[in-house]
Formats: C-alpha cells, structure tokens, sequence
C-alpha cells in the first residue's frame, strides 16, 4: 500500500517508520525543513527507544521517505492525518488548526488511484464530531474519498512497541455501508501483520472512536490523580500510598498499573486531553457529566505546589539561596519531551522562590536549554548533587532510582532528598543517613 502520513512529530514519525516496517511505501510529510532532514537521514528528530533502527532500515530500503514538499503525497492511496492538537491559547479548547491545513493539503495534492478509492485516516486526538466534520468538508470539495477515525493509543518511551503490537485497534466508520466497506478494507490490508497477531479489532462509528481515546486518556489521568489523593490521605493520617497502591492494585478490577502516586502527570497528551474534554462536552451541553475532571485536573496540579512546599519546609521555611540538586526534568523517564513536565514545573517554580537550582536529565536538557535559559543545567547526576542542601528526584529515570544513597551523601552538603516519583527505597536512603520525604510514604513503614 502507497501511504502518507502528514505530521511527522511523536506519532506521525513512529507510525510513518512502523507502517514502512510492515511492508508499505510510506511518505511522510513535515513543515519543519530541520526535522525532515533529519528523518530523512534515518536519525530520530527526537528521544524515543527502538526508533531509529527502523528508521534507517526504511529509509535505506528506499520504502520510507520523509520531505517538506506536500504535494509528495500524490501518488498514496492511504492519507494519515497525524498532526498535533494541543490547547488552544487562553481556553481550555483543543486547536483544531494543524488538522484543518492537513485535510486542505490532501484535498489540494491528492490524486485518484487506479488500485481503489482514496482513504484519509485520522490518527490526531480530536473533540467528538471533528471526523464527521473532515468528511463534510472532503464531500463538499467534491473529493472521491472516505474518511476513517482510527484513534492511536502509543505510550512516549513503548511507541514503537505499541505501534507495532498495539493492544486494540479502534476503526470509526462512516455510516455509510459502502464508504464504510472501503476503509475497513484498506486499513486491513494496512494493518495486515497487526491483525495476523489476533490483537482485538473494534469497528464502530465516527463519535464513538474519537471518544473512545479521550475516554482511555481521561480513565488513566483519573486514576493518576485518585492514588495521588489518596497520597494526601496518607500524608495526613501517617500511612504509606505505595503500600495502600500495591493492596488495592490486587485486586484485579482495580490493577497495579498507573497507581504510581508522585508529582503528578504531564506530557503532551493527558493534561491537554481532559482539558478539551471538558470544554467539548461543554459545547455538547453536558459539562456536568466530566466536572470530576476538572478535580482530577486540579489535583494534580496541587502536586506541584506540593512539592514547592514540602522543598521550602525541609529546607527550613525559606528557599532563598538554597541549593536544590533538580534531577529529572522530562515529564516521564525515556523521553525527550518536557511539555507540561512538572519536574520542570517545580524546578522554574523553586528557582522563582530563590532557590539556587542545579537540575540534570538524561535527554531533557538540550530541550530545556532552549525553553529555560535561566535554569542552570548540568550534565551528569553527581555534578548536581555536588554541595546540594536539598534533593528532588522529579522524573524515574532508571539512572536516579538506581543512586547509590552512601555514594550521594558523600557528595551533598545536607543529606536531604524528596522522592517526587516514589521510586527510592526509603529505608535504604534513611539508613545511609538521609532525611527522606517521599509523596504519601516516609521511611521506616
Ligand atoms: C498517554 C497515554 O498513556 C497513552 O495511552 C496515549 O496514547 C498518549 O497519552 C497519547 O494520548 O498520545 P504518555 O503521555 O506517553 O501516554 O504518557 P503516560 O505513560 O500516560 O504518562 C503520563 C504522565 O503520567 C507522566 O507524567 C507520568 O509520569 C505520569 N504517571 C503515570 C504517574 O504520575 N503515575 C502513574 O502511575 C503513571
């Protein structure tokens, strides 16, 4: 199959690479002249494990191509709409701009194809109805096309794992028995290898599949922030939320996973999400049914101060002069990406305070360079810890929770530290001579 995937980010990329590594000639298509180049070379425009061997092997069998040039997409059978929709500014709203110009590309560059009708598939997070919308307008111009929502569920750090054995894959389809017929034919044959395997294939309409992925993101930020509640619970009342986590995680209704109780969730995709969430069900006139997410919002965003408070009183009631040895500043372990991070929240916040911050990460500092030139970013964990009075462990890199406390003490000034992640062991850290503060947990529990 001839593809085009628009949009060549975190999930446009990966799927791009994937899609060429399931055997089809992909091209993928980007504005940012400096990305593609990049692509193009086979090289990750940006941290992610297990991508770029698969984006050499395409590019070096000549099957994937990346460029700025839109009209390169004339030639496929099968358009991806991959482009980002982040919060729209000064509203909680999604910006639907990128997904506009995409559909206007394809409606300007593509080209009838002699082996079946042409097939746009939408991969971006978007507010229910924007699907029926894209199909209005494809009508209207009077293209020969069906339009197919096919929402994408990749984790940052698993992408290429879950593009390539995904644990569902969800086909919204238009009502329309023949067009509908049309696209679940072409995305078949696309996603042939993945439905080999037997993972679940769910056919259902437009409104339903755009809502299902809001609905997954919205479960998963609900549940973030219910363990983190539960964390103020357990501060207040001397319990331990890890344990409480691992206790009720048994019970297999409820499950171990995304239990992990720390300084709360960031990233590109949660914080965003239910945001839009709740100003489309607004529009929708049911605001009421997600008002709780508006206090699963708010909850984690009191992580943050949070952690600016419990900084201030273990380092006495003042931060000014203080010097806190940051580590951790993506928005979760094995990424690049600092968008929405609270570890970089809750650094800039300390270092606002009068902190003296000296913060390291082992892929976040170059993008944190760029958006923070004040903070001071050093490049390895024991130039930080080096005359620290205070530590915050913000992001689980593996490198962090595997410090060795005896080794660390040697280096601070004050052997104090704040597991912003959960991810130390407590007792190790108490009896090499720390004070330890976790996030609803304390040593010797
Ligand atoms: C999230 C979803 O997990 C994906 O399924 C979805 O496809 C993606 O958004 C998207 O919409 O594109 P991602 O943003 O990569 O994926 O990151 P997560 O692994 O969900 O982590 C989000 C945040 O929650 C991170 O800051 C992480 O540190 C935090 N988190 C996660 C916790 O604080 N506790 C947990 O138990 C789990």
């Amino acid at each position: 199959m001839r593809i085009s995937v628009i949009g060549c980010g975190y999930l446009g990329a990966v799927h791009a690479a994937c899609m060429a590594d399931f055997g089809h000639e992909v091209v993928g298509v980007d504005v940012d002249p400096e990305k593609v180049a990049k692509l193009a070379a086979g090289v990750p425009s940006f941290h992610e494990p297990g991508l770029e061997p698969l984006l050499r092997k395409g590019v070096d069998s000549g099957d994937l191509t990346f460029t700025t040039d839109k009209a390169a997409i004339a030639e496929a059978r099968v358009h991806f709409i991959a482009v980002g929709t982040p919060q729209r500014g000064g509203s909680y709203a999604a910006d639907l701009s990128y997904v506009w110009t995409a559909v206007d590309d394809i409606l300007t560059h593509a080209r009838p194809q002699s082996d079946g009708p042409l097939v746009i598939v939408g991969k971006s997070t978007v507010p229910v109805g924007t699907a029926q919308a894209i199909a209005d307008r494809v009508a209207e111009a009077g293209l020969d096309a069906v339009v197919v929502w096919n929402p994408e569920f990749l984790r940052e750090g698993f992408a290429v794992q879950d593009t390539l054995t995904p644990d569902r894959v969800v086909y919204g389809l238009p009502e329309d028995g023949v067009a509908s017929g049309v696209a679940r034919t072409a995305l078949d044959e696309v996603y042939a290898p993945i439905l080999e395997a037997g993972i679940p294939r769910l056919l259902v309409n437009y409104p339903t599949a755009e809502l299902v992925k809001v609905a997954a993101n919205s479960f998963l930020a609900t549940k973030i922030s219910f363990i983190n509640s539960m964390a103020e619970l357990c501060d207040a009342a001397g319990a331990d939320v890890s344990r409480l986590a691992e206790a009720i995680g048994h019970d297999d209704r409820i499950g171990p996973k995304f239990l992990q109780a720390g300084i709360g969730f960031g990233g590109g995709c949660l914080p965003k999400d239910i945001r839009a969430f709740m100003a489309r069900a607004g529009e929708l006139g049911v605001d009421q049914s997600l008002t709780f997410l508006r206090e699963v919002d708010s909850i984690n965003m009191r992580r943050r101060d949070h952690a600016v408070e419990l900084a201030s009183t273990m380092a006495g009631g003042r931060l000014v002069g203080v010097k806190v040895a940051v580590l951790g500043l993506t928005f979760k372990p094995d990424s690049d990406d600092v968008r929405d991070s609270p570890a970089l929240d809750i650094a800039g916040r300390l270092w606002g305070r009068g902190a003296n911050v000296v913060a390291t990460d082992p892929a976040g500092a170059h993008a944190v360079r760029a958006l923070r030139p004040d903070l001071q970013i050093v490049d390895s964990a024991d130039e930080a810890l080096d005359g620290a009075e205070l530590v915050m462990l913000l992001t689980a890199w593996k490198e962090y929770v595997a410090i060795d406390p005896s080794h660390a003490k040697s280096l601070v000034a004050m052997p104090r530290v704040i597991d912003g992640r959960n991810v130390l062991d407590p007792q190790r850290w108490t009896d090499a001579g720390w004070d330890y503060r976790g996030m609803g947990r304390r040593a010797g529990q």
